[in-house]
């Protein structure tokens, strides 16, 4: 059967008016799409409700937010949960594999949902997607999966869902890479006072035990004039946090016509008007530069923090990881940053059971983070990824000498993290306001600018607001204060 005999004849029409401008042609199709939401309503006599599931780093955050805002723009109300929901979309990630069994799992319960509703769009996109084997997956086991598609085509979603609606098929469009930029489509935010922004996407780091780079592809920087609008733009909303998003910011503006670098790029930004934090993620140390290290240091608005991700102690594990930088150099730039910016709040990632990792290898790992004293640090046991250098080493480390070494890791990172906070505890911060506190009745929730989050008593008109905080206990990971 060819493709054009399977098109409903109403797709067909429909693509065939569609403007061929990107930004154009992805409004036309939101209109489109808000018309069968209209038909639909009238049909159950009620609004549509959407929910968008997300998984992985910020940057899936940041593309959910895209995903809300045309979902909306269609019409669609959020749901409070996926039990009520017409339309459930999962942005997925696949950096380990729990992430993946995560989403195979719930796929089962949506599957069961959509029995009692059988109008009920499931799409999946992201990371995940842009595996191959994860696709056959779904061909196989998850017919009732209506779209899915990748990384590289989300801007057009709005495109997708209505070809998936117009055709009783599994609609499945993924993309190799890309190098399109598509700016302008609409965006729900999470939180109205902050945000984060893309400065660029992809990498080309390519570390060993990685699959980012396969499902991201290349990295492609945004121009420092649209970063700078997007900026504005929200600031003219009432943003006055934003985090810069990129999976090496550190390399930012390589590519681009006319390059800058990211510490230029920060200069200007702290330029703009009514902005007053502006925090990034994440810096490779490899490229971590001493003019970045001069302009946090001289720059109020930049928070005084930075995730610098280690991924292991040892010079051998980190050449095999292909980081580009040895344990004595990790050090070396650790003690230049505190030198020139005394009150920084470091963190960063570490991986256990790297292949070919010895006791050795990760004593050397114990004695730098007790050399460099993180705030905080984010622990993960190494995950095999099919398609990375690391998953072919045979050296692979016993489930059960991992499991002992992260529980040990663990407790050394928890310890000089609360030792850290206690020295704060007495003194009196400045926190933004994020949100009304789930447990304890009557607090609300703010972060210091080191990006640790202290719980106080307070209101909802305090959302978005930067007020002064005591921090009378340490809890550990977070405070609790008072506001004064
Ligand atoms: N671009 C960032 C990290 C993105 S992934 C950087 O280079 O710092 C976030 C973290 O996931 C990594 O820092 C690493 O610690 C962890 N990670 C990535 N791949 C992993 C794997 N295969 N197994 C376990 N942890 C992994
Ligand atoms: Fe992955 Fe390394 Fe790229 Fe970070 S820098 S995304 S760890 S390949
Ligand atoms: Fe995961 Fe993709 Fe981010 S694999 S960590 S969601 S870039």
């Amino acid at each position: 059967m060819s493709k054009k005999t399977i098109v409903n004849p109403k797709l067909y029409e429909i693509i065939e008016n569609a403007p061929e401008e990107e930004v154009s042609r992805q409004e036309y199709f939101i209109e489109k799409l808000r018309d069968e939401v209209e038909i639909r309503e009238k049909r159950l006599g009620r609004k549509l409700k959407c929910m968008v599931n997300t998984f992985g780093c910020q940057m899936n955050a940041r593309d959910s937010e895209k995903i809300l805002g045309i979902l909306e723009k269609a019409g669609y109300e959020e749901a409070e949960d996926e039990k009520h929901a017409d339309f459930v979309i999962y942005n997925t990630c696949t950096v380990r594999e729990n992430a993946n069994n995560k989403v195979y799992g719930r796929l089962g319960y949506l599957g069961s949902l959509k029995k009692k509703n059988p109008d009920m769009i499931i799409a999946l996109c992201g990371c995940m997607m842009q595996e191959e084997h994860v696709r056959d997956k779904i061909k196989e086991s998850y017919r009732y999966v209506d779209l899915v598609f990748g990384t590289h085509n989300i801007f057009k979603f709005a495109e997708l869902v209505v070809n998936s609606i117009y055709t009783n098929k599994q609609v499945m469009e993924v993309w190799d890479s890309t190098d399109k930029i598509v700016e302008e489509l609409p965006i729900v935010r999470k939180y109205s006072f902050k945000s984060g922004i893309n400065i660029m996407f992809g990498c080309n780091n390519f570390c060993s035990y990685c699959i980012v780079p396969y499902v991201r592809g290349r990295e492609r920087s945004r121009k420092p004039e649209d970063i700078i609008n997007e900026i504005k733009t929200l600031v003219n909303d009432g943003v006055t946090e934003i985090m810069l998003l990129g999976q090496n910011v550190n390399s930012y503006g390589k590519g681009l016509d006319n390059p800058i670098s990211f510490a230029e790029l920060l200069g200007q930004i702290t330029k703009i008007e009514g902005l007053r934090r502006i925090r990034f993620m994440t810096s490779h140390p490899k490229d971590l530069s001493d003019e970045l290290i001069e302009v946090m240091a001289s720059l109020p608005k930049i928070c005084k923090h930075l995730h610098l991700p280690v991924q292991s102690g040892s010079t051998e594990i980190l050449r095999v990881m292909n980081r580009k930088y040895t344990k004595e150099q990790y050090l070396k730039l650790v003690d230049k940053i505190k030198a020139k910016i005394p009150d920084i709040s470091l963190t960063t990632d570490i991986i256990v059971g790297f292949p070919g990792e010895t006791e050795e290898d990760f004593d050397e790992t114990i004695d730098l983070v007790n050399k460099v004293q993180y705030d905080s640090a984010f622990t993960f046991i190494y995950s095999k990824r099919t398609g990375t250098p690391a998953a072919k080493m045979d050296n692979q480390v016993p489930e059960d000498v991992v499991s002992k070494r992260f529980d040990r890791l663990l407790k050394v990172v928890q310890e000089i993290s609360s030792e850290r906070m206690k020295k704060l505890t007495g003194g009196t911060v400045e926190v933004l306001v994020e949100e009304i506190n789930s447990q304890l009745e009557g607090y609300v929730t703010g972060r210091l600018e080191n990006n640790s989050i202290v719980h106080f008593k307070g209101e909802h008109n305090l959302i978005g607001q930067y007020v002064n905080v005591k921090l009378d206990e340490c809890k550990g990971f977070y405070y609790i204060g008072s506001m004064v």
